[in-house]
């Protein structure tokens, strides 16, 4: 079944994330929820239930404000870089879940003594309750965005998808060398003929202007067999890293294009304009020392990039 991020960072890495991210604030939320109606209730600005209330709402206003800068960081920009949110429900759950930190940060920071400092007690005591009930919706909001199924509204995990999002945003490579072992078994089995490309969704523009580039790579990659093979050596360096190497980069916009590229794809491209710059060199040596060979494992080495991420990703 497919699962917002919401739900998958709560089913990874049993039984921590659960603890981390959902019991442990639902409990200090819960006791903050409670000793605040008995406060109500009984305005008792003393005693075991309120510094119960005082403690629960610090700590958990402080521990959001660490898991809001944890999940930033983590999940929601790579996320949205990459473009990979699950459709509104994914936003919904992700995004209600963080807000309903803010309230929770705004009673500790109440209790520090940073904000409210010339209300009474009375006054405090409703932005306290009007915080624990903002709170109460949003983690609820996101609880039921959160299970709901992200392909109500039409979104299709590719198996690429939930294989590097199981894994971590961390391990796209080892996906992508998934990719490849997957690619080859299909092809000599020979049965299926599925595309376990990840999808990259590049602006509209810039798609062509890649693949306007990569017409432009394969036409230089025969253009340096062609020099080589004529012993036109400086030739050959010159196409590789003007067109191909660190010197392409300027060239082909990489650092825009980047932006919207997922880890791995940065690695094939960044191993290209390497290996690229590489041969140039070796090239060059060649035609002093006559030895051929350590050009031609940079040129390979060239190639394999554009294998790499050709096997991995593809244009949405
Ligand atoms: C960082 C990733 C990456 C690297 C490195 C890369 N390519 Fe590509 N290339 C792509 C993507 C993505 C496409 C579009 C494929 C698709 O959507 O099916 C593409 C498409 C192409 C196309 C088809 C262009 C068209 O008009 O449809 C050619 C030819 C090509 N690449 C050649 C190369 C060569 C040669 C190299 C290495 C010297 C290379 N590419 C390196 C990502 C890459």
């Amino acid at each position: 079944m497919n699962m917002t991020h919401y739900m998958q960072l709560l089913a990874d890495n049993q039984p921590w994330n659960l603890l981390i991210f959902m019991a442990v604030p639902i409990v200090l939320a819960e006791t903050l929820a409670i000793t605040e109606l008995y406060i109500l209730f009984t305005r008792k600005f003393d005693g075991l239930m309120y510094r119960l209330n005082r403690f629960s709402g610090t700590t958990v206003g402080l521990y959001f404000i660490g898991i809001i800068g944890y999940l930033m960081t983590t999940a929601v920009l790579p996320i949205t870089k990459a473009g990979e949110w699950r459709t509104v429900i994914d936003v919904v759950a992700v995004s209600s879940y963080l807000i309903g930190g803010l309230p929770l940060i705004w009673i500790a920071l109440q209790e520090i003594g940073f904000v409210n400092k010339g209300l009474d007690q009375i006054e405090k005591l409703k932005i306290h309750a009007i915080c624990v009930a903002l709170f109460l919706v949003f983690g609820h909001i996101a609880m039921i965005s959160g299970m709901l199924d992200p392909s109500l509204l039409g979104y299709k995990a590719s198996d690429a998808h939930h294989m590097h999002a199981e894994q971590g945003a961390n391990s796209i490579q080892n996906a992508d060398m998934e990719h490849l072992h997957q690619m080859h078994t299909m092809h000599s089995g020979n049965t299926a003929n599925q595309d376990h490309r990840i999808e990259v969704d590049f602006p509209a523009p810039m798609k062509d202007h890649i693949l306007a580039n990569m017409r432009n790579h394969l036409q230089t990659i025969s253009q340096i067999h062609e020099a080589m093979g004529k012993g036109q050596y400086d030739q050959a360096a010159q196409l590789a890293e003007d067109r191909l190497g660190m010197n392409a980069l300027k060239l082909h916009g990489a650092y825009e294009n980047s932006k919207f590229m997922p880890q791995g794809m940065q690695e094939a491209g960044t191993a290209m304009h390497r290996n690229a710059s590489k041969f140039a060199i070796e090239v060059q040596n060649a035609a002093a020392t006559g030895d051929m060979k350590p050009a031609l494992i940079a040129l390979s080495d060239t190639t394999k990039a554009c294998v790499t991420c050709h096997a991995g990703f593809r244009l949405k």
